[in-house]
């Protein structure tokens, strides 16, 4: 074990909590223990094997890192229930919920950091093992402590290096900035879930079974992704657009919205979606201003439903 981190507490042994506290523990973090709810079923998986659980006053007993990985709406009513001390850092994982949230530990004397990792836990045991690589936005509030710039100055430091320890790269959220960041971030993650799954939908409706639905769908959506990385490093994003918006077909986008029709599908996601590609194409130069006006008129008409 080493002795650069501080000890860890995980308070909400849930996707985040033990998907870190595995992590942290794999990297010689000294993870003490987690604090459960007395009605919780026992975690399904093995991701807290060795670490014991705590009640909560041991647990702030014991760590310097409180972690409260409780779903957002539980943060500050848990925070608040909490004797802090002024050698605590309390720390939650929500992308969108404001360190606000732990006042009560800042009342306490104890330090607060934001750490999102930007990345889906839906399933733990896989997260667990692919932080290597994910960012993780952190904030620290500099009116935390105002008078003590080395002990901000030695928290973050704490902080980018306990994500490094665990292959993560330090991003700074900037203050008031999280519920933008946040929304990006769920573009990212969930929201493209939500565009495969209506990929799947669609190819149901038009009788392909879902596994070779799958099978067909996921190398697409994955040599998207990298032609995505590629052209947004080049700085050219609509080199990355492929299919009738790009090419400026009329024709193709109206036989999908007649069939759309026939069938009593809502056009309204693949409107929204196609103007935005139109949106992206008019970056570039491969398309003309009336194939664009002409594309964008006909998304809009019917995504209002003319
Ligand atoms: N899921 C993601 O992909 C993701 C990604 C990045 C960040 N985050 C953030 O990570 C945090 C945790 O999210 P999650 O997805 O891990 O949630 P989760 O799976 O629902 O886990 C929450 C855990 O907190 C426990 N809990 C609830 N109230 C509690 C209380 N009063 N005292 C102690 N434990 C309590 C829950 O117990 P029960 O099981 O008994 O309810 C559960 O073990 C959130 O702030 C979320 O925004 C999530």
């Amino acid at each position: 074990m080493t002795t650069r981190y501080p000890r860890m507490a995980f308070i909400g042994p849930g996707r985040v909590g033990r998907s870190l506290a595995f992590a942290f523990k794999q990297a010689g973090v000294d993870v003490v223990g987690y604090v459960g709810r007395a009605e919780s079923s026992p975690p399904i998986d093995n991701l807290l094997e060795g670490i014991p659980p705590l009640q909560t006053t041991e647990a702030l007993a014991k760590a310097e890192w409180i972690w409260l990985t409780v779903p957002d709406g539980q943060i500050k009513a848990v925070s608040d229930t909490l004797p802090w001390q002024p050698h605590h850092v309390a720390v939650h994982c929500s992308g969108a919920t404001p360190l606000d949230a732990l006042s009560s530990a800042g009342t306490g004397g104890a330090a607060r950091v934001g750490f999102h990792p930007i990345q889906i836990f839906s399933q733990p045991t896989i997260a667990a093992h692919h932080l290597d690589g994910t960012s993780v936005g952190i904030e620290i509030d500099p009116n935390d402590n105002p008078h003590q710039a080395s002990r901000l100055a030695a928290l973050t430091d704490c902080a980018n290096q306990l994500a490094v320890g665990v292959g993560m790269r330090p991003l700074a959220i900037k203050p008031g900035q999280r519920a933008l960041y946040h929304a990006g971030a769920g573009f990212a993650a969930s929201a493209l879930v939500s565009v495969l799954a209506e990929a799947l939908d669609l190819w149901a409706s038009a009788g392909i079974e879902p596994a070779q639905a799958l099978t067909a769908l996921l190398p697409l959506a994955r040599t998207s992704l990298l032609s995505f990385e590629s052209a947004a490093t080049g700085g050219a994003l609509d080199a990355a657009v492929a299919g009738p918006v790009a090419r400026g077909d009329l024709g193709v986008i109206e036989s999908h919205l007649t069939a759309f029709e026939e069938q009593g599908i809502d056009p309204a996601l693949y409107c929204t979606i196609g103007l935005k590609q139109v949106a992206l194409m008019a970056r570039g130069d491969r398309l003309n201003a009336v194939t664009l006006a002409a594309m964008e008129q006909r998304l809009t008409e019917s995504s209002v439903g003319h």
